[in-house]
């Protein structure tokens, strides 16, 4: 009997495969979003990415994605209060992502009670980031409808507990719960839907894709990394980040400088702290991605590059997916 993929997820999104193409600065390129839920999964849009590194105006860019596929799409909404500019630029760019008819979000930080009024006034749901159940908490009593649960393996900011772990934290509060990092494999993929996710994201995997414009040096360094080759730098922004280890990044250090540490410590100071690492960071991120030479080899990728072996279509990764899920035994969603 083949087994159903539809879970409380897949219903939510509207989607047949539970996967979401996770957003990544500054690796999601309009065509990379578009080609995940033309698969079958959901594309999720990366604002900034959106606009500073790939050139589309807001609007423009979700309309340009919306012409390559009638798919659902999502959103990530970064809404952390760091600065009254940033807040109302974000505001604005989740109207016009409602005006565009996306309904599916995903904040990050931040209380996301305003994001979830605003997108449930319309039908649409939004799932929250978080590493652990305090977090959850927070996120919930904002009335978010679903968890994007962010453990140790993850590409980006990673989380610090294993997807088995987070998952027993997180199942009591019954919803449905997204397991984000350390996938590339089908295997890896049935056994989260296995231990009770509802669905996966994805990130790492996608950069090794044809449809990912990113440079073929970062690709060619996700293809060549093993688990081992993935270490955590507090350099970007303060708190850790999964980068590969090259020479670029041990030249730099691991560790924050001690007057970095120092600026992070206090309320005010580690907002101005926060500012300067996001305006570096961002420049500093989207040259490596786009530059061909590979000699600015600051790339960041997650433990799953282990698993990744060849640059291929996004659609081969989702069938290879989803295949693995078909494959396990049916069972009561
Ligand atoms: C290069 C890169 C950039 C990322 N940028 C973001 C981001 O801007 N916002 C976000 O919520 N998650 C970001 N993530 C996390 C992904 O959305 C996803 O949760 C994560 O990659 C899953 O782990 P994996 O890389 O092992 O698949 C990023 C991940 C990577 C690899």
């Amino acid at each position: 009997m083949t087994r159903s993929l539809a879970t409380p997820f897949t219903r939510h999104a509207g989607v047949a495969v539970p996967l979401i193409g996770g957003p990544m600065y500054p690796c999601s390129n309009p065509e990379l979003v578009a080609a995940v839920s033309a698969a079958g999964g959901l594309g999720v849009v990366q604002p900034v990415s959106l606009t500073y590194v790939h050139g589309h105006g807001f609007r423009e860019g979700i309309r340009y994605i919306r012409s390559l596929t009638d798919k659902p799409i999502g959103m990530n909404a970064l809404i952390e209060a760091s600065s009254k500019k940033y807040f109302q630029r974000m505001s604005a760019w989740i109207d016009v992502a409602l005006e565009e008819g996306v309904r599916f979000f995903i904040t990050s930080l931040g209380n996301p009670r305003w994001v979830v009024e605003r997108v449930h006034a319309v039908g649409g749901v939004v799932y929250h980031d978080v590493t652990s159940a305090k977090w959850a908490e927070k996120g919930l009593a904002g009335g978010v409808d679903g968890l994007i649960a962010v453990n140790r393996r993850a590409g980006g900011h990673a989380g610090d507990k294993s997807p088995e772990e987070l998952f027993v934290e997180l199942s009591r509060f019954e919803v449905p719960l997204v397991c984000a990092g350390g996938v590339a494999s089908g295997e890896r993929f049935a056994h989260a839907i296995r231990l009770g996710y509802a669905a996966v994201q994805i990130g790492t995997r996608l950069i090794a894709t044809r449809e990912c414009t990113a440079a073929e040096p970062y690709k060619q360094a996700i293809v060549g990394a093993g688990e081992e080759d993935i270490v955590l730098s507090e350099r970007l922004t303060g708190v850790p980040v999964a980068v590969i280890d090259t020479p670029y990044v041990r030249r730099m250090g691991l560790r924050a400088s001690p007057f970095e540490r120092w600026m992070l410590r206090g309320r005010r100071r580690k907002h101005w702290m926060r500012m300067a690492y996001a305006l570096k960071s961002l420049w500093q991120l989207k040259r490596a991605s786009l530059d061909e030479t590979g000699r600015r080899d600051y790339w960041q990728a997650g433990k799953s590059a282990g698993d990744v072996h060849s640059i291929v279509s996004v659609r081969e990764i989702v069938d290879e997916l989803a295949a693995a899920l078909e494959a396990l035994p049916a069972r009561v969603q």
